[in-house]
């Protein structure tokens, strides 16, 4: 049996307030325990979106009703808010700005509007941004000219990640994560992926970028799964959006090349623990941890899962290294295949009252 620290999963789409049909509060976190994920930072392109204290009362008001594990939730960068989020940044896990096309209404287009948002957002808390390619490159730089630390989300191509290496060889206090699809899956993969399945932002990208991230995995702060999930109705419909699941099967796939020799145990923790609690100053969960029995194969199934939307774009991929026994804050909350925290156990991690409740 190897023994690790719960889970930190800094990307992750709840749903809920909106699309609750997808997948909610109570779905997600019970998706998060059967991966050990014991904390998870939620993205706000929710319906509507988290951008002001409403629409974030309201967010926090369902997480707090039916969450099972701990949480805190992203505020999300609109084209008129940048003065009247800044005193909310102490409540949320950061500032996110989609720079992007993706899921959901929240792209900026404008860069006054980028310059606005760092020149609002304290220094202290993070930003975290949905930028691919050239994008990235123009938010490095406005970055640098607010002297404000950068979290790049799901890097996916080479010219990426070696925007970073050069940004961080530089001094630049940039950071960034990387999602298990595109650590394991490429462009080779959509045949397999019919209709809408293969849709994601950043898309899968090509073999040569896979390897490109493996090749530059000391670049590579965090894994976050981006958990994005929607219906296969949805996946297969005329516009399908864009997202993967991957709360439940992160985990096993990390372990999977750890037994291959790919990732190191400390590879992983460093960036599914420690870096994760360090860019986003998260608290110690105590304890908490996770236990893995490392020889245990199977192979990943949707039908397994706990996640509403029903699918993985991993069906049937072998796997080594099993979840038996997840803890937290004490109680044992996932034991053999079974989630046993109730909604509502989890907490706010930003709430002044965590772990005094
Ligand atoms: O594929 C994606 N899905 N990428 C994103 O950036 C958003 C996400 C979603 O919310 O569905
Ligand atoms: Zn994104
Ligand atoms: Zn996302």
């Amino acid at each position: 049996m190897i023994q690790i620290p719960g889970i930190i999963d800094p990307h992750v789409h709840v749903r809920e307030p909106g699309a609750t049909h997808k997948e909610d509060w109570d779905s997600a976190t019970a998706a998060a325990l059967a991966g050990g994920v014991t904390m998870l930072l939620a993205m706000p392109n929710t319906r509507p979106p988290v951008t002001d204290a409403d629409t974030l009362q309201l967010a926090l008001d369902s997480a707090s009703a039916r969450a099972r594990c701990d949480y805190a939730q992203f505020l999300g960068a609109g084209a008129d808010n940048a003065a009247s989020a800044a005193p909310l940044a102490g409540r949320v896990a950061g500032l996110k700005m989609y720079l992007d096309q993706t899921y959901g209404p929240l792209r900026l287009d404008e860069l006054h509007t980028w310059m606005e948002h760092f020149t609002h957002w304290p220094e202290t808390a993070p930003i975290a941004v949905h930028a691919e390619g050239r994008t990235l490159a123009a938010v490095i730089l406005v970055a640098m000219l607010h002297d404000h630390p950068l979290h790049v989300c799901h890097v996916a191509t080479q010219e990426e990640i070696l925007l970073i290496r050069a940004a961080k060889e530089k001094g630049f206090p940039i950071t960034c994560e990387v999602t298990p699809h595109h650590l394991f899956l490429s462009t080779e993969d959509l045949p397999r992926l019919p209709g809408g399945r293969g849709e994601v932002r950043p898309r899968l990208a090509r073999p040569q970028d896979v390897q490109a991230l493996w090749d530059n995995l000391d670049v590579i702060d965090c894994f976050a799964t981006d958990h994005a999930p929607h219906t296969l109705a949805e996946k297969y419909g005329p516009n399908p959006p864009p997202g993967f699941p991957g709360l439940e099967t992160a985990l096993p796939l990390y372990l999977t090349a750890l037994a291959g020799g790919r990732l190191t145990l400390d590879d992983i923790i460093t960036r599914c623990y420690t870096n994760p609690r360090r860019i986003f100053g998260l608290p110690e969960q105590p304890q908490t941890w996770v236990e893995i029995d490392p020889a245990a194969r199977g192979e990943i199934r949707a039908a397994d899962g706990y996640t509403r939307c029903a699918w993985t774009p991993f069906e049937g991929f072998p796997v080594q290294g099993k979840i038996t026994r997840v803890v937290l804050r004490g109680q044992e909350v996932f034991k053999n295949g079974q989630v046993l925290a109730q909604p509502g156990t989890g907490r706010d991690i930003r709430s002044r009252s965590y772990l005094s409740q």
